[in-house]
């Protein structure tokens, strides 16, 4: 797996699991990401739905098929094709036995900006649609996001709110299909997309980009005591050729693997979305301090 170039599945097929998740169900990990794979048009693919790829290896991914489906015959329906669905997030409720995908909810505009909630009882679904959301009554609009969870099981929504000039992070509820209510704001009028989020040595990392449409920008990040704690930015992690640029990537999510954080990165392609490539970037820390550097390839097992 090549940083930085278009990976393909164990048949061959260019892997359509953007803006994406990894997560680990016993000793299978399952990648789910958004379907790209149709003609771009202006700044946008028609929505196709959400894909899940499977691994025991992270070398050789199984195409589970799109595991919650855009509706075809319906252009009013929340998740017709003329919508936008981004950046879907999948967390395992231990109580309700149910796997929870959150994702970014729009229309063409980007005007919509709303949150998708789907459940399903398996990690390759399919996903039943339950509904959109707000983030809160005053912060309405919700952007890009992720679902970060801890190690209590408690899962908090980070999205980026006000036109994207605020960061909020919002608990879930225990069933994990709704809010709690309370939230928090980070970095204010600081203009932060994509954040993800890590936990080591005591301490919460978030890493984001900056907002400059499908054109790279620099990483940053920051840390918190707490998640819902007081977000110091600090630096770009980044290091190495083009680090100002994020290696021409934007981060989509993180996961541990082999005791071994990685950042999992979209190089997109804005002329043809669908051939847009990925990276999974080492993440090392160094006392507070952190470091992504450039590698040229991501190994797995
Ligand atoms: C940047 C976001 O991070 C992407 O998910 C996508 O919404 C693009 N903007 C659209 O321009």
């Amino acid at each position: 797996m090549k940083n930085g170039t278009c990976w393909v599945d164990e048949e061959g097929n260019f892997i359509q699991a953007h803006g994406g998740v990894i997560i680990q169900v016993e000793d299978t990990y399952y990648w789910y990401g958004e379907n790209k794979d149709a003609e771009t048009q202006g700044n946008r693919v028609p929505f196709l739905g959400f894909s899940c790829y499977s691994s025991k290896n992270m070398r050789s991914w199984h195409n589970e098929g799109v595991v919650l489906r855009a509706v075809e015959d319906d252009l009013e329906h929340e998740l017709s094709t003329n919508k936008v669905g981004e950046r879907p997030k999948v967390v395992y409720n231990q109580k309700t036995k149910k796997f929870v995908m959150w994702f970014h909810l729009d229309d063409a505009t980007y005007h919509y900006a709303r949150i998708g909630v789907a459940v399903a009882d398996a990690p390759a679904g399919p996903f039943e649609y339950q509904g959109s959301l707000q983030p809160s009554s005053k912060h309405k609009d919700s952007r890009d996001m992720t679902l970060y969870q801890d190690e209590d099981d408690a899962v908090y929504l980070i999205c980026s709110t006000d036109w994207n000039a605020t960061t909020l992070i919002c608990q879930l509820n225990e069933e994990y299909t709704g809010l709690t209510g309370e939230f928090k704001l980070a970095f204010i009028e600081q203009f932060r997309e994509a954040p993800v989020v890590i936990k080591e040595n005591g301490l919460y990392y978030m890493f984001g980009s900056g907002c400059t449409g499908w054109n790279p920008n620099a990483m940053l990040y920051g840390s918190a005591k707490e998640v819902t704690g007081s977000w110091l930015l600090i630096d770009n992690p980044c290091t190495g050729s083009d680090y100002r640029k994020t290696f021409h990537g934007q981060t989509s999510n993180t996961f541990k693997f082999n005791g071994q954080w990685y950042i999992m990165l979209d190089h997109w392609d804005k002329d043809d979305l669908r051939m847009s490539g990925y990276s999974f970037l080492p993440v090392r820390f160094n006392g507070n301090e952190v470091e992504i550097p450039w590698t040229e390839e991501f190994l797995g097992v």
